[in-house]
This record gives C-alpha cells, structure tokens and sequence, in this order.
C-alpha cells in the first residue's frame, strides 16, 4: 500500500492521536495524518495537529443539534432518504421509526453532510477516530467504506468489546467490579461499537484500584495498540470475513 494517508476524527485532548503522530514520524506506522477534524473547537488535540502542521478543522455538532431540538435546525436535503437510514441504522432499537430518533438522525446528518464537505479537501486511505465521542450514521459510513472490499473508518474503544459499549468504558468495566480492563480497536459498523474487532489489550484491576487507576492503564495500553492496529491496516494484512452472519477481521501474516 505505500504510505496511508490518515485522517482523523477527535473531541478531546489527543494524546491517542498524538501516539499515532508519533508512530508516524518513528516509521513504525508507513503513514502520515492528513488532516484531524473535531466536533469541538476546544479540543486539545487540534492544537497537538496544529503544532505539527497538520491542517483541522471543527464541525460544531454541539449548535446543530441544539438548532434542531428547538425547531430552527435546517431541513435534510432532499438526496438524504431519512427513511432508509433509520431503518439501516443500529443504534436505536426497537421502534426507530419514532420522533426521538428523527430529530437525533437528522442533526448528526446535518452534522455528517459538514465533515463530509470539509473531507473533500483530503484524499485519504483510512479515517480512525481517536476519541471521537460522536456516533456515525450509515449516512457517513456507507460515503467512507467505499470501495467496500475492507471497512476505511477505526475506532479505539476503552474496554474489552463486547463488554461494555457506550462512552464511558472504563468507569463501566470499574463499576462493575471487573478484575481485568482493557480497550479494543475494531472498524465502524452501524451499531454502537459492535463492528469487526482488530485488536485489544488487558491489564489486571488490583484491590486497592482507583478509577484513576484503571483509566491510567487503559490509556498506556491504547497508546500501544491503536498504532499497531493502524500499523497492520498500513501494511495491507487486514482482511474481512463473513462467518455465520457475523464479519470478523483477519490477520494476514
Ligand atoms: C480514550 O480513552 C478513548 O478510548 C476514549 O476517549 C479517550 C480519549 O482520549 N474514547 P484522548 O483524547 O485520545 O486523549
């Protein structure tokens, strides 16, 4: 494959997209990052990006979904089919079809057609998201994962997925008394963090543990794995395979 192109989605500090950056300039990932993107003009890591002369830019998520709950949002246009993508989507189960789901699918759309347009600037290999706290709608994945022979979208996950999806993984896996946490690497699907895992990491909770503690070990660990996830993508040995329904992510040696 080369050298991947790379881009980037956050909404906080980036200290993984800053291990990504570093896995870069050390050669370990054959890529660089092409631009990084936010839904929050505060995060920490645009100015990481900004310092290495990394092109960002902001789609302000928080306004366009405020506009819609008080009814001033604008309308979808009309190539959007809000229909079909309720009915693809997998976040809201049992009776998507219900105003609540609406009125979320239309601001992330509205959000989603923004990316998209400031995207078009780039061209890139693969889209990870590095602390990304915003869900993606079949709307953007099926404009990404195309080609659609191997999934272009990444996301780095605070526990051992299946367990524990959602956006607090470690305080989750914390509260629930685990003796061992983790995080996962895998593609986006259109489920809240179901899609095909590629790696993932353990570390042992020992008494005495704090939350603090926990997200500390998790954090190091995700430092490791998501440059050596994007390293294999990099390297052209991810493959996917349908097996009994169910697509899983192969290692080719
Ligand atoms: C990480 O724990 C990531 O897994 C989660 O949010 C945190 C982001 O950290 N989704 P950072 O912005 O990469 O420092």
């Amino acid at each position: 494959m080369g050298v991947i192109k790379i881009g980037a989605f956050i909404s906080g500090g980036g200290s993984n997209l800053q291990a990504v950056i570093d896995a870069c300039d050390s050669g370990q990932i054959p890529g660089r990052i092409v631009f990084v993107a936010s839904d929050n003009p505060d995060a920490g890591g645009l100015v990481r990006a900004e310092k290495k002369g990394i092109p960002t830019f902001v789609t302000p998520y928080a306004r366009l979904i405020s506009e819609i709950r008080q009814g001033i949002g604008r309308k979808l246009p009309d190539h959007v089919d809000l229909n079909a993508i309720l009915t693809k989507q997998a976040l809201f189960t049992g009776g998507a079809q219900n105003s609540k789901a609406e009125r979320f699918f239309t601001s992330r759309i509205l959000a989603e057609i923004d990316l998209l347009r400031q995207m078009e600037a780039y061209d890139f290999d693969l889209l990870i998201l590095a602390g990304f706290m915003r869900t993606l709608t079949p709307y953007f994945i099926d404009r990404v994962n195309t080609p659609k022979s191997l999934p272009r979208i990444m996301n780095i996950h605070p526990a051992l997925l299946p367990a524990f999806p959602g956006f607090d993984g470690y305080g989750d896996t914390f509260r629930h008394g685990c003796k061992v946490g983790g995080c996962t690497v895998h593609f986006i699907d259109y489920g809240e963090d179901t899609g095909p895992i590629i790696g993932q990491k353990s570390f042992d909770i020992l008494p005495g543990d704090s939350l603090d503690d926990v997200k500390r070990k998790g954090l190091e660990l995700e430092w490791q794995l998501y440059p050596q996830c994007i390293q294999l993508y990099a390297e052209d040995r991810l493959m996917v395979e349908e097996n009994r329904g169910k697509i899983l992510v192969k290692i080719r040696k």
